[in-house]
């Protein structure tokens, strides 16, 4: 693999194999010495043009774990605020011999640029693009299904017939489309459900199911729930229906969680909106998979890494 810009270029197995590695890595979490000597030599940029709490930390171990050196480039604070553009910006750090670029960006299709332009020649991994993809995100979101589903006999496996409802913004939402295309590819049956100003104009063509009730959609006693953080930011300052409402009528509140079978798993990506889509009680149950997720990012985000750039380069992707 070249780069990791989308989950709607992964095919099946490419998928269930990124899937596998990250097993492999979630094994040399559990040991004493986490490290491995894989990636020494090998530099990794962390390039975020917007804020990140657990993609650009974990993204930052991961790399560490395969004894890869780490620049952490925030855009806050650079050259970028005097005007430096991408392609400066990126050649300034592969300068620096950059092997590998984590890049965050608010434009959707800023990674898809760096890795197709020329102007580098790392490999790129998208950590989320404008309302575009967060392709690693729902990566470990799979493995985590996989991982609660399956157990120590994950390895191989897919999520065919998974009912996965997705609730939220799912407008503004990158995670949302990685999640759909990833799911579809793995077969799993996908459910979105959003107020109609918060549903894509091009939806339709989208592999899942539209819904705009949540407790119609929850009464089909689906395997995962996975709420979508309220993106305020994206909406500059019409955030319609408001919060009240919102909370209302599309949040996993105290009533709707106690009526979820005690199997469904509850999921977010984090950081959460408690009390707008999610309720505490749901968000720190046994149910709720919030930190396994983060966990999880770190053996996800040292399989991408891996396979991005351990041994030879050269395929297209
Ligand atoms: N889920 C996610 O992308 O979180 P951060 O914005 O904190 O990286």
């Amino acid at each position: 693999m070249r780069h990791l810009l989308s989950t709607r270029d992964l095919s099946r197995d490419e998928a269930i194999t990124l899937l596998d590695v990250a097993e492999d890595m979630a094994a040399v979490q559990e040991r004493e010495v986490k490290k491995l000597p894989t990636l020494r030599g090998r530099t990794v940029v962390n390039l975020f043009f917007e804020d990140s709490t657990r993609t650009r930390i974990s993204f930052e171990a991961a790399a560490k774990r395969l004894s890869a050196d780490v620049i952490n480039f925030s855009a806050k604070g650079s050259s970028v605020s005097k005007g430096e553009s991408l392609k400066d910006t990126a050649q300034t750090l592969q300068a620096m011999g950059a092997d590998g670029v984590v890049i965050r960006h608010p434009s959707s299709g800023a990674p898809f640029t760096l890795a197709t332009s020329g102007w580098i020649d790392a490999g790129v991994v998208n950590a989320g693009d404008g309302t575009h993809e967060h392709p690693t995100q729902a990566l470990l979101d799979a493995f985590t299904m996989r991982r609660r589903l399956h157990g120590g006999a994950s390895r191989g496996r897919d999520l065919d017939g998974v009912r996965v409802v997705v609730v939220g913004d799912i407008l503004h939402s990158r995670v949302a489309r990685s999640n759909v295309w990833l799911l579809e590819a793995l077969g799993a049956d996908v459910t979105l459900v959003a107020p109609p100003t918060l549903v894509p104009v091009d939806v339709s063509g989208w592999p899942a199911t539209i819904e705009y009730d949540l407790d119609r959609a929850l009464a089909d006693r689906p395997d995962v729930v996975m709420m979508l953080r309220i993106q305020a930011e994206r909406m500059h300052g019409a955030f319609f229906p408001n919060s009240r409402e919102y909370a209302r009528t599309w949040g996993l509140d105290d009533h709707r969680f106690a009526q979820l079978p005690e199997t469904t798993m509850v999921m977010h990506p984090g950081p959460m909106n408690r009390g707008l889509e999610i309720a505490a009680r749901a968000a720190d149950s046994t149910q709720s998979t919030v930190r396994e997720q983060v966990a999880n990012g770190v053996s996800v985000r040292m399989a991408a890494l891996y396979l991005l750039l351990s041994g030879e380069r050269g395929e297209t992707r």
